[in-house]
């Protein structure tokens, strides 16, 4: 695996940094095994982050937060376009990585590289449009704008699905709004956090900047739980489960900081019968399959319209059975494993949810117990969707179809849960096309037409609404978040008017 050296991972690794030339947690007890999905195997070890090195982490980042938010925006997004390329150089070996220590294909692996490819050009340019509005006061020879400073420390907890494309989304942007980054990585993924670090920090370090990435591989109930409650960090971009972003939110509310929370999804795809089955059987493939089933945007529902629901279920085992899978570095494998055996036993359980409800299994249904490592069966199931196993997440690739009428009927479905992440429709009919796409329509974050629910481009806000937690990141205008926003009056007349035409004369 000469790509491990490449990134410059050994066989133990420090588990914090500040910036590329300072790492703290190079030795102890407290020691994270890395475990190849695949094969159950170690690939290496990093020292976990305690509460001293969390704390000079912490100290150098406020200091570094003072110099960083004095270099110009565009000379920010400079040395993110020089990360761009940089990562263009790595993205066949971290992409490699990526497969090797999450399970997901290399194809998948290479994919998410080139997502934080993509981000690091949008920051760039984003780095010169940092704009406010002017208005126009009502006040004589008074002026008036708003305008964006940087806002401070960021503290990006990451979940183990992206382990290194979501830390791009906010720490790009972060960089160039003039903010530092203190990233606490997944535990499954903590080798991707390293060699990202390596990186982008190594770039920082050839042009004399330190300090603006940072990192704190470590336990949640230690380390996570400092960070979330830690007043030095005015904004938390939390990415995982609905329960505890539940808690992070409430945590970090309680202090007045920021969150941007990008939870559950329970994303379906409407496909009606005017469907071009062409494109909806590829992309509920990809949308459930792919990754496993592993992605906050994977396909987990499927409202079909009656009519046409036994050739559409007949085609997609057909192309179930074609889906190979197997090692993630493999060219061909279309499915990896799940990340570990605590998601295989989630699986598991589900499967016996569906069993004891009576669900139709149509396809798949087991682990696969022969294989090394933490294989699952994709799985199909014929569901209602009132029952209680499709109205939670389950991060596994077990899809429900469901039947429908009328496009109301399945819009009334599709939002009939407690997620609102992505969702999709495929259609030929203008008119449901557009009613998907109103306010009657689908209630998520992300809705599309003839387009599957995963694999979001970066240059769009990301994120979703109800338990999915409201958050945006990535593009549009979510680099509005890592800013603070202030509104300036400036009085250049030889008066004093006051607004709301009021008269407080002494
Ligand atoms: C996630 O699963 O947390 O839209 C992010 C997608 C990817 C990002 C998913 N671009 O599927």
């Amino acid at each position: 695996m000469d790509f491990l050296k490449d990134l410059g991972l050994k066989e133990y690794n420090p588990g914090a940094c500040v910036g590329a030339d300072k790492w703290l947690a190079t030795s102890g007890d407290d020691v994270l095994k890395s475990v190849n999905p695949s094969t159950g195997e170690v690939i290496g070890y990093v020292y976990q982050c305690g509460v001293e090195a969390y704390e000079e982490v912490m100290t150098q980042s406020v200091s570094a937060f003072k110099e960083w938010r004095q270099v110009p925006a565009p000379v920010r997004g400079e040395l993110v376009r020089k990360m761009g390329v940089a990562l263009r150089e790595k993205k066949d070996a971290l992409g490699s990585l990526v497969a090797l220590e999450m399970g997901k294909i290399k194809q998948e692996g290479d994919g998410e590289v080139q997502e934080m490819i993509d981000i690091a050009d949008f920051a760039v340019g984003q780095s010169r449009m940092l704009y406010g509005s002017t208005m126009h006061s009502e006040r004589f020879q008074h002026r008036m704008y708003d305008q964006y400073h940087p806002l401070g420390i960021v503290g990006v907890i990451s979940a183990f699905n992206f382990p290194v494309a979501v830390w791009a989304w906010n720490a790009f942007l972060a960089a160039i709004a003039g903010d530092i980054t203190i990233w606490k990585p997944s535990s499954n993924v903590p080798l991707c956090a390293v060699a990202v670090q390596n990186i982008c920090n190594q770039v920082l370090l050839d042009n004399g900047y330190k300090g603006i990435f940072n990192l704190v591989i470590g336990r949640g109930s230690t380390i996570g739980e400092r960070l979330i409650n830690d007043k030095r960090i005015p904004l938390v971009s939390f990415t995982g489960s609905t329960h505890m972003g539940r808690h992070v939110g409430e945590v970090v509310a309680k202090r007045f900081g920021r969150t941007i929370l990008e939870l559950g999804g329970n994303n379906a795809i409407i496909i009606d019968d005017s469907a071009d089955m062409n494109l909806a059987i590829p992309a509920t493939v990809f949308g459930a399959v792919g990754t496993a089933g592993q992605r906050c945007t994977s396909t987990r529902r499927i409202l079909i319209q009656e009519n046409i629901m036994d050739d559409f279920v007949e085609r997609l085992v057909k192309a179930y059975k074609q889906v190979r899978i197997g090692d993630p570095l493999e060219e061909g494998t279309l499915m990896g494993p799940l990340v570990d055996a605590g998601a295989v036993e989630v699986y598991e359980q589900a499967v016996r949810e569906i069993h004891e409800i009576g669900g139709k299994i149509v396809t798949g249904g087991h682990a696969l117990k022969d294989k090394t490592g933490f294989f699952v069966e994709p799985t199909i199931v014929i569901g209602e969707n009132h029952w209680e196993i499709i109205q939670k997440e389950t991060f596994a690739p077990i899809l429900y179809i469901i039947p429908f009428k009328t496009i109301e009927e399945a819009i009334e479905l599709h939002n009939d849960v407690p997620q609102g992440l992505s969702s999709a429709m495929f259609t030929m009919n203008m008119q449901h096309a557009e009613q998907f796409l109103s306010h009657v329509g689908s209630d998520c974050g992300i809705a599309n037409i003839n387009i599957g629910t995963s694999g979001a481009e970066i240059g769009g806000a990301f994120g979703g609404e109800k338990e999915t937690g409201g958050g945006r990141e990535s593009g549009s205008d979510a680099w509005k978040a890592y800013m603070r926003r202030q509104t300036n009056t400036i009085n250049w007349s030889k008066a004093l008017p006051l607004a709301q035409g009021i008269s407080f004369d002494i």
